[in-house]
């Protein structure tokens, strides 16, 4: 027994990918994580004890396997709870105790389902200009003694977004019911325990219904309403020991509430003078039952944090704004009423990301109106504590109108909502604008990981565009675990890809198809090229291989059949009007074309091609799948030399002359050896003729750094990422971000919002950046999926002299912190148990199993830095700044 060092321990065990031991899959495997830094622990084998109905079963294994451990009894029945406990038995005798966990599954088969679609009776709503307004279904029912001496499960889904009181108390912690997936193949349900809020007599259930994304305007130019369907219904049952005890069908009764409306886009508004006040009693329709499959909710979106106020602002025009401080998603709790005030008088709630010339800047949001609005009554005690329940905003300002009774700074405070993920990438350095850089990369992912991964939260979108979670699911994965709801994503974006001649569509769910039909089916690489990325990354990050197993249909359709091709193989059009979106958003593109970078689109999307071909080869060997494998090694190689013939001189130098081409040649490998050096020669220069400034879009801006430190060049590296200037990723921290912007410049540096079409203020994908963080200056790489291998290699430079950073790995905590004193680099290591690590610092190469290590080499400061530009002007003043 090492001494000095914490023992080790099993802290948690996940069901599949669940986290709450709730399951929808009758086998679910088994993972658990480790705690403790004994020196060189790794697992020789695990004892597995299930005690179920049927009695106590006792398995061991001989294995080092951690993650995803084949469930090794019968399959559970539906609704089935059973305890597992895991001991796990380490190298040298060095055994865990017993950690155990209860798993309990969810509806199984579709048959378990004896509840009805019920629906109000109250006429469709057909108008796109505001939102439709919600209803309520009521039902009393009556419970014995003997009925609550079990425990009571709630099984809830809706069309629209739902809320379920019962006794007048709301049902669990998760909002936004049941989240949004492409209904028509699948629609997620929730489980309730409910056991406490039933009592012996009579007893209501209610449910509040809203149209949500189901029926809700979505989608921008307008959007159209009633995607899914123009009804929304209430689908619930409560389940106790096996009996259904109440369930929805035809002895609800419906009715009306305080909430006049309440959209996605445009806002709740809401009637004091209702509340209470249930209009109408009348009999509820029936709605034909979901026709797409009924899957547990894995992914549950709740109220996360709650943000204070950090200032009250009085605007030129006289407007009164509460300040949060952080640009935020969710919505405002109200904690003081207004006390007077006269019935009627309306209370509006205007949000926004930003300020421009001192107002309210609500151009970016087009047309969604992002309002709440309360109409009051004589007694507005009610409204203490008030959230609108169907709607989100994205916003950090909150601008107040109709409350004269002497606003105050505590009056609100903002409730963060997100998909409840489990947070698992930290990084900190000496240099505190990189520190606000990062914070806002994870504020841009908190805020756009609501039930889907979206583009933006704020404007009249809100959509799964799949390029931008493709260029972004990296760095995602390190800084939360996102396998619950990416993989859930992916089963959408594979449904809804088959539909569309194996064409991933652009948004998923998918109602481009539904809205702009015109548009379904456009063909485009990066975004398309997320069927692959996004479950590999995933994989990476996670260990799961049963992803790809999953995904793999999608992905081959894709590479096969979706991707239009010329006879050489590489990208083609299926119309001479085809075009690609390319390097996205490269600051050279004007404003409203924000496709016409600097890079060639057909570059860009081929130099993709070979790299997801290559993937495709690499996922088709460790699948087994040998004559797939050998077919994509072969096209690989072969498209790369296509690649080469047509866009790469001889020398190596790139046909468009870019930043974007030069660092995706040399980061997909598309350049022979000798290619290589020009190559890095020709970005060298480019980086230093632009002054440091950023110059890529979507496709050269997850990459860049990472090129310049791959190649030697770690002083341009730090030198782009500590520029100020415009376009640069501190000169969005200069102006005041909080998140990550759409656009370098969606500020602008007079202070006036970017006068493009497209200007959010919360948008991830150039957030891509953080990868550099966590793999170059914290120094965090995985070698082998699910971080059972990794690398620690942090590599100082620029300004920065010292860094931290954490990664909670399927397997534990892994650390690593720097600093720089005097002439030695100091390294602290944490590796978790039963994992591996090569150390890289300085001249120290090492191989480290598990526990704390610490390291110190001789360092010499880079005499590169800081590197000159290149400067072309001589009337011009040079606008170069180190932040
Ligand atoms: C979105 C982007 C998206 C793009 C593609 C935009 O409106 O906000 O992030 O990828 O459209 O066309």
């Amino acid at each position: 027994m090492s001494h000095n060092h914490s023992p080790i321990t099993i802290c948690a065990l996940k069901f599949d990918i669940s986290g709450d031991g709730l399951v929808n899959n009758a086998s679910p495997s088994l993972s658990w994580k480790f705690q403790g830094d004994v020196l060189d622990w790794y697992q020789i084998s695990c004892d597995i004890r299930i005690d179920r109905e049927t009695g106590e079963e006792n398995y061991h294994f001989d294995t080092s396997k951690s993650l995803f451990i084949p469930w090794p009894s019968t399959p559970l029945h539906s609704r089935e709870i059973a305890k597992i406990s895991i001991r796990s038995n380490g190298r040298g005798g060095e055994d865990t105790p017993w950690f155990g966990a209860t798993v309990e599954a969810g509806l199984l088969e579709r048959s378990d389902w004896i509840a009805e679609m019920i629906t109000s009776p109250f006429p469709p709503h057909t108008d796109l200009e505001t939102p439709s307004r919600p209803f309520l279904l009521h039902k009393e029912f009556h419970l014995s003694e003997v009925d609550l001496a079990k425990p009571a499960r709630l099984y809830a889904t809706a069309f629209g977004i739902y809320e379920i009181t019962i006794n007048g108390v709301n049902v669990g912690t998760q909002v936004l019911k049941p989240g949004w997936t492409s209904y028509d193949h699948r629609i997620y349900y929730q489980i309730c325990d409910v056991s406490t809020l039933l009592r012996s007599g009579p007893n209501v259930i209610e449910g509040y219904v809203a149209e949500g994304w189901f029926s809700g305007r979505l989608g921008f130019l307008g959007g159209k309403r009633n995607l899914y369907g123009d009804k929304n219904g209430l689908l619930a049952q409560i389940v106790i020991d096996d009996e259904v005890i109440v369930k929805t069908d035809s002895t609800w009764t419906a009715s009306q509430g305080p909430i006049l409306s309440s959209g996605i886009y445009d806002g709740e508004l809401f009637d004091v003078t209702m509340a209470g006040v249930r209009a109408g009693k009348l009999p509820v329709d029936i709605l034909p039952s979901p026709g797409g499959e009924l899957i547990l909710d894995m992914a549950p979106i709740r109220r996360m944090e709650e943000i204070v106020a950090t200032e009250l602002i009085v605007t030129p025009s006289g407007k009164k704004i509460v300040d949060f401080g952080q640009n935020l998603v969710g919505w405002i709790r109200m904690n003081r009423p207004p006390s007077d005030g006269t019935s009627g008088d309306r209370l509006v709630f205007s949000h926004a990301e930003v300020l421009e010339n001192g107002e309210l800047g609500v151009r970016p949001l087009r047309v969604a109106k992002c309002q709440d609005t309360i109409i009051l009554g004589t007694d507005n005690s009610i409204l203490e504590g008030w959230e609108p329940k169907f709607t989100f905003h994205g916003f950090r300002y909150l601008q107040v109108d109709g409350y004269d009774d002497g606003l105050g700074i505590t009056d609100f405070t903002a409730i963060v909502v997100h998909t409840d993920m489990e947070r698992t990438g930290w990084f900190t350095s000496s240099h505190p604008m990189i520190n606000r850089l990062h914070e806002n990369v994870v504020w841009g992912m908190k805020g756009n990981f609501v039930g889907v991964p979206t583009d933006c939260p704020q404007r009249d979108e809100r959509l799964g565009w799949t390029g931008d979670q493709q260029v972004f699911s990296k760095t995602a994965n390190f800084l939360y675990d996102t396998t619950s709801m990416l993989s859930g994503w992916l089963q959408d974006l594979a449904i809804e890809q088959a539909e569309q001649k194996d064409v991933p569509p652009l948004v998923v769910p998918d109602i481009l198809a539904k809205i702009y039909p015109q548009q379904a089916g456009m063909t485009l690489a990066i975004w398309g090229d997320a069927a692959v990325l996004v479950p590999l990354s995933l994989y990476e990050a996670s260990g799961k291989s049963s992803l790809l197993v999953e995904q793999y249909e999608s992905m081959f359709a894709w590479l096969s059949k979706g991707i239009p091709r010329n006879e050489d193989g590489l990208w083609g059009k299926k119309s001479p009007d085809d075009t690609q979106l390319g390097d996205w958003l490269d600051p050279a593109a004007p404003p409203d074309f924000p496709g016409d970078g600097r890079t060639d689109p057909y570059l860009v999307a081929n130099a993709y091609l070979v790299h997801v071909t290559r993937g495709m080869a690499e996922i088709s060997r460790l699948l087994n799948r040998e004559e797939e494998a050998l077919r994509f090694e072969a096209e690989w190689q072969d498209l790369r030399q296509k690649y080469i013939d047509n866009y790469v001189s001889k020398t190596g130098r790139t046909v468009s002359d870019s930043q974007t081409a030069l660092a995706l040649s040399l980061h997909f490998d598309l350049l022979s050896e000798s290619q290589r050096p020009v190559a890095v020669a020709r970005l060298e220069e480019l980086v230093k003729q632009n002054i440091f400034k950023v110059a890529t879009g979507f496709a050269g801006t997850p990459i860049i750094l990472d090129v310049l430190a791959a190649n030697d060049r770690l002083h341009l590296a730090y030198r782009m990422l500590q520029e100020k200037q415009c376009p640069s990723w501190l000169y969005c921290v200069d102006k005041g971000a909080t998140t990550m912007w759409e656009r370098w410049d969606s500020m602008r540096p007079d202070g006036s919002i970017n006068p493009g079409e497209m200007t959010s203020f919360n948008h991830y994908a150039l957030g891509a950046v953080a990868s550099f963080l966590h793999g170059t200056i914290g120094g965090l790489t995985p070698l082998e999926p699910g971080w059972k291998k990794f690398r620690i290699a942090p590599r100082p430079g620029g300004t920065v002299t010292s860094a931290e950073i954490k990664h909670l790995s399927p397997y534990g905590m892994i650390r690593c912190s720097w600093k720089i004193e005097s002439d030695n680099l100091k390294v602290a290591v944490c590796v978790p148990p039963n994992t591996r690590a090569q150390i890289d610092i300085g001249n120290l190469q090492v191989e480290v199993g598990s526990g704390k290590r610490e390291f110190e080499v001789g360092y010499v400061a880079d005499p590169r830095w800081p590197p000159k530009p290149i400067y072309h002007s001589m009337t011009i003043p040079l606008i170069d700044e180190i932040a």
